[in-house]
């Protein structure tokens, strides 16, 4: 998504929003929803059209796990660390998704090419560990799988 009219974008939202209670967080959704993520310009020009404090902002941001702080990569991979997925080893799959990527939890890889999220029960749980790739569930996955999974996304994109 294009950010060059960001401040024309927060504008609209804005302008929506504004007399509206708890206005931030629907503010932040509907940037959310237009962009993907919540650019850091973006949260400077809603801090500005808001006349709110931009640690504010943040607050809210990083207080929900559902405010993405990047743009979200080509291919979203989702690690399951609910219960059944974490007692079969779930933790050395992200282990293993972060040495290869060299990503963390919320971050995407400098060619946009992956993100990385944590999260709790896919709802397959007799499939654990379960990583999912854009949708497309991988059960029973082993650490040595990881790279192949990786791959398998990678393969069209001048990457290993
Ligand atoms: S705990 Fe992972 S799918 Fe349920």
């Amino acid at each position: 998504m294009v950010v060059e009219n960001l401040a024309d974008d927060v504008k609209k939202v804005v302008e929506r929003w504004k007399d509206k209670e708890g206005n931030l967080i629907m503010v932040l959704h509907d940037i959310q929803d237009h962009y993907g993520y919540v650019p850091r310009e973006a949260a400077l020009e809603i801090s500005r059209q808001l006349d709110q404090p931009l640690a504010r902002i943040y607050e809210v941001l990083t207080f929900y796990n559902y405010f993405k702080l990047q743009p979200p990569g080509k291919f979203n991979i989702s690690v399951c660390l609910g219960t059944a997925c974490y007692l079969k080893g779930a933790a050395a799959l992200i282990e293993e998704v972060t040495r290869v990527l060299h990503i963390k939890e919320g971050e995407t890889t400098k060619d946009g090419l992956f993100h990385l999220q944590i999260v709790r029960c896919l709802g397959c749980c007799g499939l654990a560990p379960v990583i999912t790739v854009d949708g497309k569930v991988y059960s029973a996955v082993k650490r040595a799988d990881v790279m192949e999974i990786i791959a398998e996304h990678s393969k069209n994109h001048g990457q290993k």
